[in-house]
């Protein structure tokens, strides 16, 4: 394995990637080390508090670990289209007795600053970035504070970019992944290109090593990727079912469900292109939902967070990569060393 990641004692090149929301928890991190792989704590949405304590639990562990950040990169929402969109998905708030007119319209950067300053101040042993690249001194003081630092990109181009600036590894991530796509041009959606495909095409880009990750669910979907040039892999979806996921029970069993009809790209929930479980929001919203984040993140989340308290998967964001069917109950470190089993 690359020495970038051995030097963090990795045995296992199959990562536990950063799910934000709720699913990556301390525990799932942990975990996934003793293992002998690498979590990541997602720091997207959490207070910088919250943050602070999941990195001093993590700490506590004695484990190597990473954590992630989106960096900003703001697509504020047309007025117009907000206004409009809010009341096409007014209808799916009225069966919760929510007034979507009383949600502020809010474009703020999820405590960016103050999460990157508590990440020098408190330095973790890995910090990766989606949704934007940091200016170069952020990244510039971030190694010197000793993190290994990694960027999301979805394409050869957005490689080059990245590679334009001092960060030391990529996560590749292809449009079968799971969540919220780091693309970088959110107005547009994740070209469909399979992983080792894509790997092919940004490894000819850049010399930078690269992790792969995006529709990862069985050890011969790893063994590909590695051959395809990746020095690592990350797995997000496989994760969500296990153990120690902080996944909500509506979640989980829509990810067991064999009813089922797969998985689309949508921007329906959050203003940004995002992979999830087909539901009865992304049917009926994914043709009308215009660019917008964080604003519609906001705009929707009091309906997810009343549709998850009432056991509702039609209004949830269900994010699932392609692989979701091959995601198991089982304790996250034997999904992983599986994983791994063909590396
Ligand atoms: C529920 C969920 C939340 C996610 N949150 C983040 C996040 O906060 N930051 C990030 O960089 N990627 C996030 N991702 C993407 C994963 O880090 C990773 O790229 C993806 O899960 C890989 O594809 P897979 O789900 O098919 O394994 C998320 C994915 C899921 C499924």
């Amino acid at each position: 394995m690359h020495s970038a990641l051995t030097g963090l004692g990795l045995t296992l090149p199959v990562l536990a990637a950063p799910m934000s929301g709720g699913p990556s928890t301390p525990e799932l991190v942990v975990a996934a080390a003793r293992a002998g792989s690498l979590g990541f704590l997602g720091g997207g949405y959490k207070t910088p508090d919250v943050l602070a304590d999941q990195i001093a639990q993590v700490r506590s562990a004695d484990v190597p670990f990473g954590v992630n950040l989106f960096a900003p990169n703001p697509v504020p929402v047309d007025p117009h289209a907000y206004s409009q969109y809010r009341r096409q998905i007014q209808q799916e708030a009225d069966l919760y007795e929510i007034d979507l007119g009383r949600v502020p319209v809010t474009e703020n950067s999820d405590y960016w600053q103050e999460k990157i300053d508590l990440l020098l101040a408190t330095p973790v042993p890995v910090v990766t970035f989606t949704f934007g690249i940091p200016e170069p001194k952020v990244i510039t003081a971030l190694k010197n504070a000793g993190s290994l630092v990694g960027q999301t990109i979805t394409s050869a181009a957005e490689a080059r970019l990245a590679a334009e600036t001092d960060v030391d590894v990529l996560l590749v991530q292809a449009a079968a992944a799971g969540g919220h796509s780091g693309i970088l041009t959110p107005d547009r959606l994740p070209p469909e290109i399979p992983l080792p495909q894509l790997l092919k095409e940004v490894g000819a880009a850049t010399s930078l090593p690269l992790i792969g990750a995006g529709g990862l669910g069985t050890p011969d979907d790893v063994a590909a990727a590695l051959g395809a040039g990746a020095i690592a892999t990350a797995v997000g979806t496989v994760l969500l079912r296990s153990e120690e996921s902080g996944t909500s029970a509506p979640y989980r069993a829509a990810l067991a469900d064999p009813a089922r009809r797969g998985t689309v790209l949508t921007r329906a929930f959050t203003g940004r292109p995002a992979r999830g479980l087909a539901n009865i929001f992304t049917d009926r919203y994914s043709d009308v939902a215009p660019t917008g984040y964080p604003a519609l993140h906001h705009l929707t989340s009091p309906i997810r967070k009343a549709a998850t308290a009432a056991g509702d998967p039609e209004r949830i964001n269900l994010w699932a990569g392609t692989g979701y069917r091959n995601a198991q109950e089982e304790p996250a470190g034997s999904i992983l060393k599986a994983l791994a089993s063909k590396a």
